[in-house]
């Protein structure tokens, strides 16, 4: 039998429709989310997503500035901008555009947001929330695919979850929200021995690894939940994940195809995090 494909695109826009009834009711009370982006040079793929983001801020009723900064600015400067930005009060969320330049450290920048705005939930504190359990701003595409396993029916609780792979953005924190949701949770990345044994134990998969359909049909327990985080571009320029979705399909119980899968869902968890974030600060 064919697995339920897990359809993305339309779970995004139900909890859109959510958010904008909640904008309007924060709207009465005149308080309009506002979110600002940060895009240091001229990344094509990430001008692509600034794009996204600010288009999503308009359909939703939010409030956006986006901060195009030409690839030569200083770190001094952006942390002068992110400095400005925590003060501002029409922007409860800041969202600055990875990966910055080469001259550019990471962390400094990521520390220098304010905790409270830090919708990408890359702050060291929320990551430490995160790891307690506590109430944070949690990363985008973790949170996204932890709502798709919830608006599916799909319970983590008792399961044994594998996540392959363990970045800062997607494999380490979706482990620790997995394990929150009560699930046996086993971490693989390139140095873990018969990784397809592996996930092939797994009830819920997630890859997020960045390599091309890697995961295949003996590699999905049969009836697995296989969440598929990888967005790849092939030589063709189609678009394809860490799973090879044609060869795992009949085999897992339900599975998000690339694109319309776990996609949509990041862009629409950060305007859910901004939201939240508004909500705080005008109680
Ligand atoms: N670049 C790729 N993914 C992300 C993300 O989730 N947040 C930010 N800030 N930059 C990214």
């Amino acid at each position: 039998m064919s697995a339920q494909v897990i359809d993305g695109k339309k779970i995004s826009d139900t909890i859109r429709e959510e958010i904008k009834s909640e904008v309007a009711s924060l709207l009465d009370k005149g308080v309009r989310p506002g979110l600002a982006v940060v895009l240091v040079g001229e990344d094509p793929a990430s001008q692509v997503y600034v794009r996204n983001k600010a288009k999503a801020c308009e359909d939703l009723g939010f409030y956006s500035e986006v901060h195009r900064l030409s690839a030569e600015t200083t770190q001094e400067e952006l942390l002068g901008l992110i400095g400005r930005l925590n003060e501002q009060e029409s922007i409860h969320g800041i969202l600055v555009q990875l990966p910055l330049p080469k001259h550019i450290e990471e962390k400094p920048v990521i520390d220098a947001i304010s905790v409270a705005k830090d919708v990408d939930g890359f702050h060291p504190i929320n990551v430490g929330n995160l790891m307690i359990g506590d109430d944070s701003l949690l990363p985008c595409t973790p949170a996204g695919c932890i709502e798709l396993l919830k608006r599916t029916g799909n319970s983590a609780a008792g399961k044994h979850a594998v996540v392959i792979g363990r970045s800062n953005i997607v494999g380490k924190p979706i482990s620790l929200l997995l394990l929150r949701e009560h699930a046996t949770v086993t971490i693989c990345h390139s140095r873990t021995p018969n990784l397809a044994e592996v996930a092939r134990s797994a009830d819920i998969l997630v890859a997020a690894v960045g390599v091309p359909k890697l995961v295949k049909r003996d590699w999905v327990k049969p009836g697995a939940v296989v969440l598929d985080v990888g967005i790849n571009r092939l030589p063709d320029g189609k678009l394809c994940g860490d799973v090879d979705y044609e060869d795992v399909l009949e085999t897992a119980g339900w599975i998000t195809p690339v694109p319309r899968g776990v996609g949509p869902m990041t862009i629409t968890m950060l305007m859910a995090n901004t939201l939240k974030a508004a909500k705080k600060t005008h109680g």
